[in-house]
């Protein structure tokens, strides 16, 4: 894995939508795999502006968001469908009907999975799958003591998902307990990998992704295999490393 340490978070920022830009100009009509949370918010304005400025056109590509929660309509503002719509979507060119986000209020939960899945495979899997971390060492929703064999299934919230989730709704009890998540092995099947990391809280799981063993108590370790993976690293967030 590459790894690029930045002074700050917008330098961070930068970096990865510069990736992002150059796998579209590469491939006009490639697949992203996008991420939602605090960390990927710079990258999506860097985006917009590069947007803004023609540097990007986002006409022909695809995108497949990572996770949603269970049970929120997708008119909730908590909703990772109104978070994608509110910070990116809405202000670049991409076609709606391009852009995938898991129907976490589904009736049927494992035949959303499962038809989630198909519709990445049919799109040719995932050319760039932009990933934050939770400081659990969490990618997407894949939590610790993951299944590295997972596809797109449904997941139970960790309880320091839960706790560093609860910033975002009113009280502990309004954020849901489960969640659709994209798996480890869709992940890494990826063509190629960005991590993002920003702040001291994700020190930890930064030095044991990077550094240490490869297990299911930290999900994210299995970017270790990837062959494409680059992490980008805010410094406090690499300050173990
Ligand atoms: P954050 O979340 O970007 O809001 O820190 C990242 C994650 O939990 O994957």
């Amino acid at each position: 894995m590459r790894i690029i340490i930045t002074d700050n978070y917008e330098e961070m920022s930068k970096k990865a939508a510069a990736i992002v830009r150059n796998q579209i100009i590469l491939k006009p009509d490639c697949v992203l795999g996008l991420a939602t949370g605090d960390t990927p918010i710079g990258m999506y304005k860097e985006l917009i502006k590069m947007h803004e400025n023609k540097e990007v056109d986002f006409a022909d590509v695809t995108t497949f968001n990572l996770d949603e929660y269970c049970k929120l309509n997708r008119e909730n503002i908590q909703s990772y469908y109104y978070y994608m719509n509110h910070n990116f979507f809405k202000h670049i060119n991409v076609k709606k009907e391009n852009t995938y986000i898991p129907n976490g209020a589904a009736k049927d939960i494992d035949e959303e999975c499962r038809n989630y899945e198909r519709q990445i495979k049919n799109k040719g899997g995932i050319d760039l799958q932009v990933l934050g971390i939770g400081a659990n060492g969490h990618i997407g929703f894949n939590e610790p003591n993951i299944n590295f064999e997972a596809e797109t299934h449904l997941v139970k919230l960790d309880k320091m998902t839960i706790e560093a989730n609860s910033r975002f709704f009113s009280s502990k009890d309004e954020v849901p307990t489960t969640a659709i998540s994209v798996g480890i092995e869709t992940i890494m099947k990826s063509r190629m990998l960005v991590l993002l990391a920003n702040g001291e809280i994700k020190a930890d799981a930064i030095y044991k992704t990077v550094k240490g063993k490869i297990c299911p108590e930290v999900p994210a370790s299995i970017i270790q295999l990837h062959p494409n993976a680059t992490m980008i690293i805010e410094k406090n967030a690499a300050k173990l490393l």
